[in-house]
Formats: structure tokens, C-alpha cells, sequence
């Protein structure tokens, strides 16, 4: 039996698959609508819903995150927010006084997005809120039919507005004994030695954490996914340490939660996170998950490749590191072998001297996929290159390394030649494809563009980045 809060009451459910998703939960077993099914692939955020914990409210989208997760927890949906005497929520009531219901069908899922920034923003005691916070909160949220403007003014209105908030129940944290899965054929150790045996007990099973590349597969591919392991409540896989030479980030360590491990020691990723997916998508996808696929359009893997991390699988018994590029052996291929799962990643320390940058260029600025990603890493010994590693997305069937360490060492990073070498070094080596994102000369011609910005960006005062893009 399936056990959590709905909209602060118990819901005690049986019959739920281990690749049953929350919005079919709803939508077919506990006859709440409200949240809507777009794209059924994490694309439009027409199904938002919001899960409370201690540590917060954050967005998931519905159709592709396991109904076996709630187990334990609090799921917050649209037909939550109002109040028992029949008061809208305040960002409920901007919508409809700043006309917000546009279509009205994706209407829930801006809804919920909003719910959350303005929770989040009660929680934090924020300055007055920005149309930045609003678009980036919203950034999981496509409107196909009018525009965001109502939107966005029902935001800034509702955000900075006295309301009332759910009530204190919202907040309880789960005792940790009701957070094992009551789901057949689901299971959610909470130590290595639990997931060892487990797999061990059970090879058949799929290993899963945010399951938002397993979930396209259950909605768009109709799998069926008999047995799952669920690597997020692994304690040692949810955690994180840095020394003087790594950032040791566990497996499951979630994109939102690596975003601020991140950016103190590598600022220049802010944007690539901000685009990284959508928010929603953030919340629920793991290191682990974004490099366990082996996309050759994941976004984490060039710039852990440009930064030289390597990834530590393990089966229990031993541990086997490899670098983030060795990893990756074909299209959706990786080393890992029957009962191994990707066990963390390390991530060395920024030295002195070391020039970095990510760009990734998609056709819509947020929540997108790559048409290509370029990560460059130079370090510099007194304006010579030491080191200059590039990882790519987008250009083969897996990410790629070129590293010229090797070719580049000794040269000026200031002289226009060292450039024109390693634009030459590029196009030689790489012969991408064409696909519906864009053509093999579109992509093979952003990649001395893109190294050109980078060498602008760091050897003069130029700055290329758009800062505002609204
Ligand atoms: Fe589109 Fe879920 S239905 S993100
Ligand atoms: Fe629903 Fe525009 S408001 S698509």
C-alpha cells in the first residue's frame, strides 16, 4: 500500500505499479484533474505539482515522476490551495484579476510554479521579488497560445502581497520509517549495504533516482518497468564533501542541490544551470542520473569533462573510477556492468591560472535541449597554456574530450594563433551529425565561434554574454 499526504490529508492507495506516475496516480486512481498532461515528457509543466518538506516546496512535473516516491512525503496540488471557506489562494486571485487564465489548460501548472515561488519567498523573508525570479520560476512553464505577460504580473503582484499560507502540516517531515516503499516491486534502500544486497537479490531490477529520463520512457515509449531500485534514499549517495584537491558530490545528489555546490568555485556555470532543464526538472534529476543515461546531449557531462572529474561506479563489493569521457562508451552506453550503479563523482578544485566557460546553445533559451554544448577549460602558467581541455555536446553519439594539453603547451593564450590553432584542431576532429535541432555545418560552425567568444571573454575586456534576453 501506497502511503502519503494529499493536500494535508492521508491518501492510503493499493495498486501502484512500480512505473505508475503521480499524474496517472491522480488523474485515474484519486480523481484530482487539476493537474494536466501537455507533452507527458517534462517539457510544457502543464502537470506542475509541489512537494512539501522540511527543506522546502519544489516543483516536479507530475508526468514523469514515480507515484512510488510519495511514499512518506506531501504532495501539494491545485485543488489544494483553496481555503475551506472558498478563499483563492493570493496567487490563485492575481491570476484572475491580472487575466493569467489564458487557455485555462495549462493554467494549474502556472498555478503551481507560482504557489511555489511564493511559498519559497515567505519561507526566505526575500527582497521585493524581481521579473527575474518570476521568469525563472516559471521557466517550466510553456504558454503555446498568448504570452506571459498576465502571467508574470500575477506573479510580481500575488509574490509581494500579504495572504494566507497552508497551514503548519504542510511542514511536517515524514518519520523516516514511513519513508520505505510499500510499493511491490519498488525498492528504496537507505544505505549502500541495503543497495547492495538488494541488487544483489534482485538483478533485474532498474536502478532509478529522479527518473526523469526513465519516465519519458514510461510515457512516451510505453515500457513497462516491472522492478526498480530507487537510489535516492541511499544516504551515502545524497551526500556531498569537499577537500583541498575535489568536490566529492554523491549520486544522487540532485541538479538543484549541485547548482549551489557548484557556483562559489565555478561562477561561470550560473546560466548553464539556469538552462539546465527547467526548474521542476531540476528538482527531481541527480548528477547521477544526467551522466547514468549517457545522452549525448546532457548537460553536465562537458564541462565535468572539461574540468577533468571522474565518475566511481560500484557494485557493492568494489568501486572502479573513470574518467567522465572513458566512461561513455557508445550512443546511450556506458561502462557500467550488471549491478553497478554510478556511485559519485569527483570534481577537482579550481586552481589558479584556470580560464573556464560553458556555453550551450538550444533553440528556445529555457527549458530546451542542446543543439550543442561547448565547455573549455584553459589553464594558464604565465599566460601559457598548461592545460586546455574542451568538452562537446551535441557533436557525436557520446559527449566528447579533446584535450590539447599536449598540442597547445607553451603557447601564448593571448596570441590571435593560438586561436586559429585550436579552431583548426576542432574542425578536424569533430564530424557531427544532422538532426531536427540543427544541421552538421550549423553545429560544426558554432564550435570556432563559440571557442572564439571564449577567447574574447578572457583576453580582453569584450563582454559577449546577454545579460538581459527578455
Ligand atoms: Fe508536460 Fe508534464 S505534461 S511537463
Ligand atoms: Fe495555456 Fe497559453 S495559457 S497555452
Amino acid at each position: 500500500m501506497l502511503s502519503f499526504t494529499l493536500n494535508n490529508k492521508l491518501v492510503e492507495i493499493d495498486g501502484v505499479k512500480p512505473d505508475t506516475t503521480i499524474l496517472e496516480l491522480l488523474r485515474t486512481k484519486l480523481g484530482q484533474t487539476g493537474a494536466k498532461e501537455g507533452c507527458g515528457s517534462g517539457d510544457c509543466g502543464a502537470c506542475t505539482v509541489v512537494l512539501a518538506s522540511e527543506s522546502g516546496f519544489r516543483t516536479i512535473n507530475s508526468c514523469i515522476s514515480l507515484a512510488a516516491q510519495l511514499q512518506g512525503r506531501h504532495l501539494i496540488t491545485v485543488e489544494g490551495l483553496q481555503a475551506a471557506d472558498g478563499t483563492l489562494h493570493p496567487v490563485q486571485q492575481a491570476m484572475v484579476e491580472h487575466h493569467g487564465s489564458q487557455c485555462g489548460f495549462c493554467t494549474p501548472g502556472f498555478v503551481m510554479s507560482l504557489f511555489a515561488l511564493y511559498q519559497q519567498r515567505r519561507e526566505a523573508h526575500s527582497d521585493p521579488i524581481t521579473r527575474a525570479d518570476v521568469e525563472q520560476a516559471l521557466a517550466g512553464n510553456l504558454c503555446r497560445c498568448t504570452g506571459y505577460e498576465p502571467i508574470i504580473q500575477a506573479a510580481m503582484h500575488a509574490c509581494d502581497a500579504p495572504g494566507h499560507d497552508i497551514e503548519a502540516q504542510v511542514f511536517e517531515t515524514p518519520a523516516s520509517n514511513q519513508r520505505k516503499s510499500q510499493v511491490d516491486g519498488y525498492w528504496q534502500p537507505e544505505s549502500r549495504d541495503q543497495l547492495r544486497a538488494i541488487s544483489q537479490a534482485y538483478p533485474e531490477a532498474r536502478f532509478v533516482a529522479g527518473a526523469t529520463d526513465l519516465g519519458v520512457e514510461i510515457t512516451q515509449r510505453l515500457l513497462p518497468v516491472p522492478a526498480l531500485i530507487d537510489l535516492t534514499e541511499v544516504k551515502e549517495l545524497g551526500q556531498w564533501h569537499q577537500d583541498e584537491h575535489a568536490l566529492t558530490v554523491g549520486a544522487a545528489v540532485r541538479l538543484s542541490q549541485l547548482h549551489n555546490l557548484m557556483l562559489p568555485e565555478w561562477p561561470e556555470l550560473a546560466e548553464l544551470f539556469e538552462r539546465l532543464g527547467s526548474t521542476p526538472i531540476r528538482h527531481q534529476g541527480t548528477i547521477g542520473g544526467n551522466l547514468g543515461t549517457a545522452s549525448p546531449i546532457g548537460d553536465c557531462a562537458p564541462w565535468l569533462m572539461a574540468l577533468g572529474a571522474s565518475v566511481v561506479v560500484s557494485n557493492g563489493d568494489r568501486t572502479f573510477g573513470y574518467s567522465v569521457n572513458d566512461f561513455f562508451t557508445g550512443y546511450r552506453q556506458t561502462r557500467l556492468e550488471a549491478g553497478q550503479w554510478i556511485d559519485h563523482v569527483v570534481i577537482p578544485r579550481r586552481r589558479p591560472g584556470q580560464l573556464f566557460r560553458t556555453y550551450k546553445i538550444s533553440k528556445r533559451f529555457d527549458d530546451d535541449i542542446s543543439t550543442v554544448c561547448v565547455s573549455w577549460l584553459v589553464e594558464l602558467d604565465d599566460g601559457r597554456i598548461v592545460t586546455a581541455r574542451c568538452g562537446l555536446g551535441g557533436v557525436a553519439a557520446t559527449p566528447v574530450l579533446m584535450d590539447l594539453s599536449q598540442q597547445l603547451a607553451g603557447y601564448e593564450w593571448q596570441q590571435r594563433d593560438t586561436l586559429e590553432q585550436i579552431k583548426q584542431a576542432l574542425s578536424a576532429n569533430v564530424s557531427p551529425m544532422s538532426d531536427v535541432r540543427a544541421s552538421a555545418d550549423y553545429r560544426l560552425a558554432l564550435l570556432p565561434a563559440l571557442t572564439e567568444r571564449f577567447w574574447l571573454e578572457t583576453t580582453t575586456a569584450v563582454v559577449t554574454r546577454v545579460i538581459n534576453h527578455a
